[in-house]
């Protein structure tokens, strides 16, 4: 049913996507979607999501619009409810997102699609919420967007609490402070088969591993502050590639295994050692899918791209800089 546009409430948000250097994988509350581990991330300016919501009275569901069409909504309602308890509006919503690059390609991140949501729900509701709150709210959809609120380098606390009300994302260095550089190598177009929030719950049920990657993740938290601290990327880049295939070995030891790499994968994991063997300071990192994303400084980005642009199964790179924090567009 048509509403009059006068009883809509709407505002739309850009929120970019971001890559975890230290990973957050496993939840200390599934419910609250609290981590286990803090995490450590770049949020990336190539990769963005706008999302405009808008409440309207009269609509009987929330409705999701990806692209243009219509996906599954039940995340996104998650979300939606919060931001209704807390203000009072009543509403039922529609979710209209779209991503600058393309979202077959399995780079569709929750990341920056929470953020944007968080913002733009918040703000079409009424709430006027600081930086932190806004973090809280979008971790609550999905724990990496809690760091896409922020630009840079930036870092997500697990916290103690049994509320998670200490479980934010708080920038650590602004993205003008060192420009780093990510080429992403997309070695396969399609999305990925297990999603991270079942992945991890397999990996805490099943994985003799997983003790321990919560017991020595603040290990490698401390590492990387002082790394970044230091503004040491060679150190930034050994711990990045330590925690990303600490993880993968987590995975891979889930009942039933994770193994999101493919060939191109593998390919592409020793096309950055062989760069690096000569001379050129390039480490790799990977989430819960087959691109890889290579961290390196700008003066190289050419190069590293051009080398995994001939990797074979590469269909694609990408550069990009670190980017900003999420923000409401007029
Ligand atoms: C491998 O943030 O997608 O990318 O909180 O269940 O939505 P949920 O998980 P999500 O997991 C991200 C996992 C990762 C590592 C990382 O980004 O830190």
């Amino acid at each position: 049913m048509d509403q009059p546009l006068g009883n809509d409430r709407t505002a739309t948000a850009r929120a970019h996507s971001n890559i975890a250097l230290i990973k957050y994988w496993g939840k200390r509350d599934a419910a609250l979607n609290i981590p286990a581990v803090g995490s450590i991330s770049l949020t990336l300016d190539a990769l963005s999501t706008d999302t405009r919501v808008t409440f309207r009275s009269g609509l009987e569901q929330d409705e999701f619009w990806l692209v243009g069409t219509r996906a599954d909504a039940t995340r996104a309602s998650h979300l939606l409810d919060i931001v209704r308890d807390s203000s009072g509006v009543g509403s039922r919503a529609v979710v209209e997102s779209t991503n600058n690059f393309p979202t077959a390609a399995g780079l569709a991140s929750s990341a920056s699609g929470f953020a944007a949501l968080a913002v733009a729900a918040s703000a079409a509701a009424g709430l006027s919420l600081d930086d932190r709150e806004l973090s809280i709210l979008a971790r609550r959809g999905s724990g990496s967007a809690a760091r896409s609120l922020f630009g840079g380098i930036v870092e997500l606390y697990a916290g103690t609490r049994d509320d998670g009300l200490d479980s934010f994302a708080e920038p650590v260095l602004p993205p003008e402070t060192w420009p780093l550089t990510v080429v992403v190598a997309i070695t396969e177009l399609g999305q990925k088969s297990v999603n991270s929030t079942a992945g991890m719950g397999g990996s805490a049920l099943t994985s003799p591993f997983y003790p321990a990657w919560v017991d020595t993740g603040k290990d490698d938290l401390a590492a990387m502050r002082l790394a970044i601290a230091n503004r040491d990327f060679e150190q930034l880049g050994e711990l990045a590639e330590y925690s990303c295939l600490k993880l993968h070995g987590l995975m891979m030891s889930t009942r039933p295994a994770l193994l999101y790499w493919n060939a191109a994968t593998m390919a592409a994991i020793h096309a950055v050692y062989e760069l690096r063997a000569s001379g050129i300071p390039v480490y790799f990192t990977i989430d819960a899918g087959p691109q890889l994303k290579a961290l390196c400084l700008p003066e190289h980005a050419g190069t590293v791209a051009d080398a995994l642009g001939q990797v074979a199964g590469v269909q694609e790179t990408r550069i990009s800089t670190l980017g900003h924090g999420a923000q409401l567009l007029p």
